[in-house]
């Protein structure tokens, strides 16, 4: 077996296929100032007269599309198309299989007016995204640009509109970066202006010029235009923005000036680390190289290794704030080979690595196990982890400690636990486990009991849990979770609460910061994390007042009034508990209803309108808070935005439903594409320190 592993590792090595590229991002500059606008150019499809030059395809063949070629081939040489010529390339390796499949395609084809079909071996290194054909265009008029994908996902008419171009002198295709907001396209019959397409697009041959990236191809057009416009997004009835949508969202919300990421958001200081970023392609590394800047700028040492990226070309954004080095083996491997190629990578490495991180695509890498601390996460939540940029070694290398589970209670509102049991599936986990506790009363109806039985859950597992006997509010919620360790976390929620599909991010920052980070910024005293923010104080005697807490730093002088604070209240809608706190309370809990030491209707906290409240659980954690001086930490974001929000719906403890009530409670929850905020609104655009969180008590006062 060994003997077996050591001979395919030689074979693997005698390939010399290492390549190195060094590549320069940039923080700053990264879009090229726009020209002054000329309006020489119509907009729209500009006319809808067929384009009537002549008209030729570049088709890059990869070992992954070379299944797929035969179908982008037949669609340019179908029936009704205008292509006159098709210019095929291939790394040299490929150059049989991809002659073989052309041949095949033009046995079969029916078409008389058969396009010409030429095939190019492809160096292993061009830095041209137009291959090395570019020299080749020089008898067409206007060029169609495929990438390996073809054109996968898109509807018949967008594919019509790209064999058949309709005449003018802007590149035209359904997937692209729009200027207004420098974010990807959505797909839509009106055409956008774009700061640069994607492919596949056709574009006249005059402007095709070297060009290292998509993005520079834009700048070209656009600066021999004149008019600030890199092409013309245009799609009709696509489904799938796959290209862009889901890969390049925050690449261009990166490549929009921002400051240097050392300024945008202060790394916790603390130990540096080695951490090895392992990742398929340039694409994939785009999408979080916010968060591997941010790192780097730190001081940590980052590695870079692309494992299928067959493209050798480098882009250079701007200046050099963030200096990349990544490698790459040139081509793309089956997962083993990959997996081993990996191994002797990281062994020639000077740096045992701290933290690997990586796809959670790769099941056998989960198994590859050497005490570095490996993060794997889904690739569909890369665009959504720039946060963990801020993380400090320490807190990367408890990222796979704390375990947060969730647990539901509901009885007879299906309607509003459907409504929760869909914004969790919606939340974003980055690859964690979560375990999933639904309880239902004794009393939960038949649809309610319905919807638990259907519900899906992928993170984790569903542990369902149903009284026989009616247990009433306290131990329904109080019941519901127990820690089993000190890493494990509960999330209570109620049924008439709502998730931000962000709501995970918040939670675990926090606890990996306040429970896991340095040692001063851990404290016996915080016992949760508050999803939500308090927008009300309820526990004056007077009743209910109107509660702001930027406000209130602000009258206070406090330095940063958006900053996270500090406040003794628990949160029942929504809300993680500690372990060893929730232990207590249970201790507690059953001492105050034991009445062994006081009587059930003595009051322990003065002067505070819980005392009135009966049968309620979080009576009696204001009563320990109060007693222990614990605090729970809460979001402070513009608008009350938070990360759960309450419906107020009729129930054990709310008998009517006014309008009034309702605003009283209800917050704007935190979206998916606002997941700048959650860094960017923090003081220092990151978590503060545990001494700098200002604190409130019970009823909304600062403690000075
Ligand atoms: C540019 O074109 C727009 C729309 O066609 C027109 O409203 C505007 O007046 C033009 N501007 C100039 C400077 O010609
Ligand atoms: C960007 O602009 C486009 C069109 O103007 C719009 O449809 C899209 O929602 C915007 N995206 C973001 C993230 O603001
Ligand atoms: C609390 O309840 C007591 C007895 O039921 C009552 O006398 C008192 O007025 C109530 N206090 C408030 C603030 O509602
Ligand atoms: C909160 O602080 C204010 C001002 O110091 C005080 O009057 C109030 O009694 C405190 N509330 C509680 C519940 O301790």
């Amino acid at each position: 077996m060994l003997l077996q592993r050591r001979i395919s590792r030689c074979l693997i090595r005698v390939v010399p296929f290492l390549v190195v590229f060094y590549i320069v991002f940039s923080t700053q500059n990264g879009v090229p100032p726009d020209p002054p606008p000329k309006n020489s150019t119509r907009l729209t499809g500009e006319t809808q007269e067929p384009f009537s030059g002549s008209l030729t395809a570049i088709v890059p063949v990869t070992r992954s599309s070379l299944p797929s070629f035969k179908d982008t081939l037949a669609t340019l040489t179908g029936p009704s198309t205008c292509v006159t010529k098709v210019l095929v390339t291939c790394p040299e390796p490929l150059l049989a299989e991809t002659r073989h499949a052309i041949q095949r395609a033009v046995r079969v084809a029916s078409n008389d007016q058969q396009p010409d079909i030429t095939l190019h071996p492809s160096p292993a290194s061009s830095s041209s995204v137009f291959g090395t054909v570019s020299t080749l265009l020089e008898t067409t008029d206007r060029v169609l640009v495929l990438d390996e994908d073809g054109f996968e996902g898109l509807s018949q008419r967008t594919r019509q509109s790209l064999l058949c171009p309709a005449a003018g002198n802007i590149p035209v295709g359904p997937r692209g970066v729009v200027s207004a907001n420098h974010s990807c396209a959505i797909p839509s019959i009106q055409p956008q202006k774009a700061v640069y397409l994607l492919p596949p697009f056709t574009i006249p041959a005059s402007l095709v010029e070297p060009a290292d990236s998509w993005a520079a191809v834009g700048h070209v057009v656009s600066r021999s235009l004149g008019n600030k416009l890199g092409g013309l997004i245009q799609s009709f009835g696509d489904v799938d923005s796959r290209h862009c949508g889901r890969q390049l969202s925050s690449l261009d919300q990166w490549q929009t000036p921002r400051p240097p990421f050392a300024e945008m958001y202060a790394p916790s200081n603390g130990e540096l680390g080695v951490f090895v970023f392992l990742l398929p392609s340039r694409n994939i590394m785009n999408l979080i190289l916010p968060m591997i800047c941010a790192m780097h700028e730190t001081g940590h040492e980052v590695k870079v290794m692309l494992y299928s990226e067959v493209r050798a070309s480098s882009a250079v954004w701007g200046s050099s704030t963030c200096y990349l080095q990544y490698e790459s083996f040139g081509e793309r491997n089956e997962e083993a080979v990959m997996l081993h190629r990996m191994q002797d990578w990281m062994e020639q490495q000077d740096q045992r690595a701290d933290v690997v991180f990586a796809l959670n695509e790769l099941p056998r890498l989960a198994a590859w196990n050497d005490g570095t601390t490996l993060i794997r996460i889904p690739r569909e939540d890369l665009q959504f982890s720039h946060w963990m940029g801020t993380l400090s070694l320490r807190e990367w290398l408890h990222w796979n400690v704390p375990r947060i589970d969730v647990s539901v209670i509901t009885q007879d509102r299906p309607q509003s636990l459907q409504r929760l049991l869909a914004s969790l599936s919606r939340g974003r986990f980055f690859g964690d486990t979560v375990n999933i506790r639904l309880n239902l009363e004794q009393s939960s109806d038949i649809e309610t009991i319905r919807i638990v039985r259907d519900y899906m859950w992928k993170h984790g597992s569903v542990f369902t849990h149903r009284r026989v006997v009616q247990g009433g509010l306290i131990p329904a919620v109080v019941e519901s979770w127990y820690p089993h360790s000190d890493d494990e976390y509960g999330l209570l929620l109620e049924d008439d609460v709502e998730l931000s599909p962000l709501f995970y991010v918040w939670v675990k920052l926090a606890i990996l910061h306040y429970r896991y980070g340095e040692q001063r910024d851990s404290s016996r005293n915080l016992f949760g994390v508050s999803l939500y923010q308090q927008k009300n104080t309820e526990l004056h005697p007077e009743g209910r007042k109107a509660f702001n807490a930027r406000s209130l730093f602000a009258e206070h002088k406090i330095k940063n009034p958006a900053t996270p604070y500090l406040s003794q209240v628990p949160c029942s809608w929504g809300a993680v508990y500690f372990p060893e706190h929730w232990r207590e309370f249970h201790n507690y809990l059953a001492n105050r209803l034991s009445e062994a030491k006081m009587e059930i209707g003595q009051n322990v906290v003065p002067d505070v309108r819980s005392n009135n409240w009966s049968r309620s659980w979080k009576k009696y954690m204001i009563e320990l808070v109060y007693l222990r001086s614990y605090v729970m930490l809460y979001p402070n974001y513009g608008d009350f935005a938070s990360f759960s929000t309450n419906h107020v719906e009729v129930g054990s403890h709310v008998k009517e439903r006014p309008k009034e009530k309702q605003d009283a409670f209800r917050v704007p929850l935190i979206e998916l594409d606002e997941v700048w905020r959650v860094l960017d609104e923090l003081p220092g655009k990151s978590l503060p320190p545990y001494e700098a969180l200002p604190v409130v008590n019970l009823t909304g006062f600062l403690y000075e």
